[in-house]
Order: structure tokens, then sequence, then C-alpha cells
């Protein structure tokens, strides 16, 4: 081709770097370099869990199906693997199990970093950004100014709003941004938007340091508020960050209740971040409750900023957790990328004594990775215990069905490394012991105690024991999802060994015990 023929090429390229550099953005060519550049093959990189081609990774932002693809954008920092200024990452998917990399959808610009925030359908064009036959998605987030950060005043976070008119690819800010302003609230952040059916609007749950405020809108434009909710309710151990509120109907009953989910940092039942949860009432104006408790949606330490998804049809709601605590989670051993996210989990809500428990277990799509080993039944007598090899822990799947609560699972490599997940019916209690688990000294708070649960609620007869182990974590569901506890583990060569001890004061009894591995998504 000669020169001439090239020219068209070059003023374009010129072009994009122009435009590019203009929006505070990278030239395209080097976003599409960062996600290639990951192979998936590094030491304590997830095989079936989602995790960024490269660098530093937060909270899942702007969960949103649309035209049969699932969103996650998720908090980036494309320059480091450490936290740094905010962008939103994205990644797609028809199954929520295989992810495709997108290039970066939002980047800092005039009013600050972009942090956490939601994205919703806006079928009826509300905002009139789109037309009724290609509807905008509007991705709603908040503006964090550096600047007014370091002159220590309080005004320094705002809500802004974009769009996309081709399904999250590109994405344009809005003009008139922000269109919430801050009057003085230092914590002010996290909208999650959606749309509220009786009212015709658009409700936002906001949060405003230790306390929640609701929101209301009939064009994503223009906010009002509605009412605040939780000064003196629940955990206040920490800031609250990260809210969600929605509708789930209570298991083999026609009635519906509304869940409310908070993250807070520090204050979680082991340690640093953790995410609390309320169910109760929403008028179109206020959230009530009468739970008095703090209730939490898991107990491990390493599940945090966890929300779910706008616009699935059926009423189905699926959350995903950043599997992560800032307690540690800028010092974790990996090196060309950090953090991944939980595994997405259903959320259904079942009524338990007085109260209402929120369950969480992984979405039915993920069985396609599980293998079909045979189900086996085990008895083990008092004090026994059995031993079976596995070369395959650290990409695998541990279930089976019990009545007892009164056993040891240990996961162990020849290292002498090895995870410990104990249940006592004594205490009524879960344990997950990560001391020897594997690397542990690059932060004193990683394994400094023996994480708890209290499991007095589980059910008097047989009940589901699940775990899903990847490179670097672990996730235990008990009873279908009602006791949970997700955790990262840095073991310095893969577990091979799974023994199980009985420690009750009768036989074992194990039925339908398979371990089966799981197939990778890269
Ligand atoms: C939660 C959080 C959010 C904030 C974001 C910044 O992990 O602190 O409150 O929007 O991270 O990256």
């Amino acid at each position: 081709m000669n020169f001439f023929g090239k020219r068209p090429l070059i003023v374009y390229a010129l072009l994009c770097l122009f435009i590019s550099c203009k929006n505070n953005e990278k030239p395209v060519s080097t976003v599409k370099e960062e996600m290639t550049a990951a192979t998936y093959k590094e030491a304590y990189r997830p095989q079936f869990h989602f995790s960024p081609p490269q660098n530093w990774m937060n909270d899942p932002n702007g969960l949103v199906y649309h035209q049969g693809i699932y969103h996650l954008f998720y908090q980036y920092y494309p320059e480091d693997s450490k936290w740094g200024p905010m962008h939103w990452g994205h990644a797609t998917s028809e199954d929520l199990v295989h992810w495709e990399q997108k290039p970066i959808a939002l980047f800092p610009d005039e009013h600050g970093y972009i942090f956490s925030g939601s994205a919703v359908v806006d079928s009826a064009n509300s905002a009139g950004f789109g037309t009724i036959e290609n509807p905008p998605l509007v991705a709603i987030f908040t503006y964090h100014d550096p600047d007014g950060e370091k002159a220590k005043k309080k005004d320094f976070q705002t809500q802004g709003i974009a769009y996309s008119l081709d399904n999250g690819d590109t994405w344009v800010k809005y003009e008139g941004n922000p269109v919430i302003g801050n009057e003085g609230i230092k914590d002010f952040r996290d909208p999650k938007v959606f749309w509220y059916e009786q009212d015709q609007k658009w409700v936002m749950a906001l949060v405003a340091g230790d306390h929640l405020q609701l929101w209301g809108s009939a064009d994503l434009k223009s906010w009002e508020k509605l009412s605040e909710f939780g000064h003196k309710k629940g955990a206040h151990g920490g800031v609250w960050e990260c809210p969600d509120l929605f509708k789930l109907k209570v298991t083999g009953s026609e009635l519906e209740k509304w869940v409310l989910l908070i993250s807070i940092n520090p204050g979680a039942p082991n340690g640093g971040s953790g995410t609390q949860y309320f169910v109760g009432d929403f008028d179109g104006q206020r959230f009530t409750t009468d739970q008095e408790d703090a209730k939490w949606i898991d107990y491990g330490t390493d599940n945090y900023a966890g929300v779910t998804y706008n616009n699935i049809p059926d009423g189905e709601r699926i959350f995903i957790g950043w599997m992560s605590n800032w307690n540690y989670a800028q010092a974790t051993p990996t090196e060309t990328w950090r953090s991944a996210m939980t595994l997405p989990r259903t959320l259904s809500l079942q009524k338990i004594g007085t109260g209402y428990t929120l369950f969480n277990y992984p979405v039915a799509q993920l069985n396609q990775l599980v293998g079909a080993s045979e189900k086996k039944d085990k008895t083990l007598e008092i004090g026994a215990k059995d031993t079976i090899p596995f070369d395959h822990l650290n990409q695998a799947e541990i279930k089976f069905k019990t009545t007892s609560k009164d056993f040891v699972l240990s996961l162990k490599n020849t290292k002498g490394e090895e995870l410990v997940l104990t249940i006592t019916s004594d205490q009524k209690l879960f344990l997950l012991d990560r001391i020897v688990s594997g690397k542990t000294d690059f932060k004193e708070t990683f394994a400094n105690t023996i994480q708890q649960m209290p499991v007095d609620q589980l059910p008097e007869g047989e009940y589901e024991v699940r775990a899903l182990i990847d490179r670097s974590s672990v996730e235990v569901f008990l009873n279908k999802g009602q006791y949970v506890m997700t955790a990262q583990v840095f073991p310095n060569e893969h577990y091979q060994l799974l023994e199980i001890e009985n420690t009750g004061a009768a036989a074992l009894e194990i039925t339908k015990l398979t371990v089966n591995a799981v197939s990778k998504i890269w």
C-alpha cells in the first residue's frame, strides 16, 4: 500500500489518540494489550473464578443483564497491582461461568476517579439518552475527587452517570454531571439504582458514612432524597459501603420481603471487611425492619462489597462479591494481577425460627464445570479418619450429605500445609483454619485467628456440605447456602489429600460423597 493509501489510517490513528487523550483515556492499543497479556497460568491464578487480566481489581460494579449478556464491571486500576485511580473494568458472559474480557468502560475525568456503582437498562428511555427501540444502559457511579480529599474537604464524593447505546461496549458521560452533589458528607458513595415498578420511578440506595439514604428520580438525572435508614441498626464497626436493596419471595410462600445489603469495613465477624443484611419492607419511600441483630451473608473473611444483578427476568437474584478483605487485599502474594470475584451465587430467602435467613449458593450454571464421579456412602466409627488422595484439590468440588455436626475436613499437601474445616455440635460452630495453609506472612491479619461461624440453626436432619476450592480460594456452603464461608488461601503446593475425621460421639454417616475436578474457564 502506498503512502496515500495509508493516509486515512494514520489520520484515524491520530484522531483516536487525540480523543482518548482528551478524555484522559489511554490509547486503544494499550488497552487491548492489557486485555490479552494474561495467561491465567500464573501461580494462584483462579481457574474457574473471574479475575482481571492484569493489575488491581476490587468491587463488582454495574451488574446488569441486557440482551442475553451478563455484564460485570469492576473497580480497576490498570497501572499497578495495588489500588490506585479507579476505572471501571469490564467483562461479559452469556452463562455467568465463562467470561470475556472487554476494554475499560469508564476512565477518571475532571470530576475524579470512578468509584463503585450500578447499571440499569433504561427501557422507557426516561433519561433521553437513547430510544425506546434501542434502550440505553445507564451507569450510576460515585465520583471521587482526589484533590478535594487531599485538601481535607468533606464534599469530594458526588454521583455521576454515563450511558451506552451499544450494550456496554462504549460509554458517554452525561454532560450535566454530577447528578447528586455533596453537602459535606465525607463517605457518600456506591449508588445502587433499580426501577420501582409500583411508583414508576428509579430508586437509588446510597451510603452516607454510618447510614443508608434512599433517593428517587423519574429520569436518572434529577434526584430527590426520600429517607434515611440505619443510624442505630445493625453493625457499625466501620463505614457503610456498597448498599443493595431488592425484593425476594420467601421460599414456600407468596410473601415478598425486601433485603438490604450493607458492606462494612472494618467490623466484620472475623475481622476487616464483611457484608451484613437486613430483611424488612420498602414502601417506595422508606425501608423498615424489626430485625434487631446483625446478620451476615458470609462469615469468611473474603467476600466483600457484593451486590446483585439488575434486570434478570423471573425475579432471580444473582450476587457477586469481591473475594478479598481490605485488611490485606493489597499484600496478597500474586504478581501480575490482584484479586478475584466470588462465584456468582443465587440468593433466596427462608423463614427460619422467628426471622428470615438469606441463603446464597452457586448458580446452577456452574455445575457444567464439575465432573461426575461416582457418589459414595461412608461410615466412620468414633475417632476414625479416612483419607482420600486427589491431585486436583486446588481446582475441585467436595460434596456430601450428613446429619452429623462433629467432623473435621483437612485439605493437605506434602509440605505439611493444611486448610482445616471443623464443625462442632458442642459450640454450634463451624471453623475455618488457614493458620498453616501456605503463605500467610504477607500480612499479620491474614491468618492470626481461626475464623468462626455460628451454625445454631442448621437443620436437625440431613444437610449438604459443599466446598469449591480454586487455586487460591475456598468457598464452603452448608445446607445449600444457609451458612457460607469464603476465604483466600495460598498453599505453596496444591493440596492433594482430603482427610475426614469423625470427632463426634457416634458413627459418622456420610452419603453421596463426591470429590470432583472442576474444569477451567480460561
Ligand atoms: C469498597 C469501596 C467502595 C468504593 C470503592 C473504591 O471496597 O471502598 O466504597 O466505592 O471501594 O475503590
